[in-house]
């Protein structure tokens, strides 16, 4: 192996161990504050007519927004709405964002 094959390789594997998005907590943060604040409340702990957001697993909450998106969960159409603005990526930012939030 010659040495650019060498760093070639290198580089691939570094591109295979990067995560394929790493969530964003700031881009998360901007989005939430322009599209989920209106209804969840600035920090998330929601009130009578929505529920709290804030603190919610990343797993938990990226499910949640999955099953908005796909039809799972039809209880409220205005959060349907809203699942479907946002892409996998910036749930992702979203989710990292909540969980944060106590
Ligand atoms: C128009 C008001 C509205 C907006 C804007 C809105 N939501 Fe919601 N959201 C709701 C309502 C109502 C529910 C409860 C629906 C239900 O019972 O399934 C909900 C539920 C959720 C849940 C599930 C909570 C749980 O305990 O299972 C998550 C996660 C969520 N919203 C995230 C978001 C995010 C992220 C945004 C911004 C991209 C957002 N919402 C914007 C109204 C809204």
């Amino acid at each position: 192996m010659n040495k650019s094959t060498l760093s070639l390789t290198l580089a691939g594997l570094a591109l295979l161990a990067a995560p394929v998005h790493a969530a964003d907590v700031a881009a998360g943060k901007a989005l939430a504050e322009a599209s989920c604040a209106d209804c969840h409340g600035d920090d998330g702990a929601g009130d009578d007519d929505y529920p709290g957001i804030a603190g919610m697993a990343v797993e938990k909450f990226t499910r949640a927004m999955q099953e908005y998106q796909d039809g799972t969960r039809t209880k409220n159409p205005k959060m349907t709405k809203e699942a479907k603005k946002v892409s996998a990526a910036q749930i992702a930012d979203l989710a990292a964002y909540y969980a944060k939030l106590k």
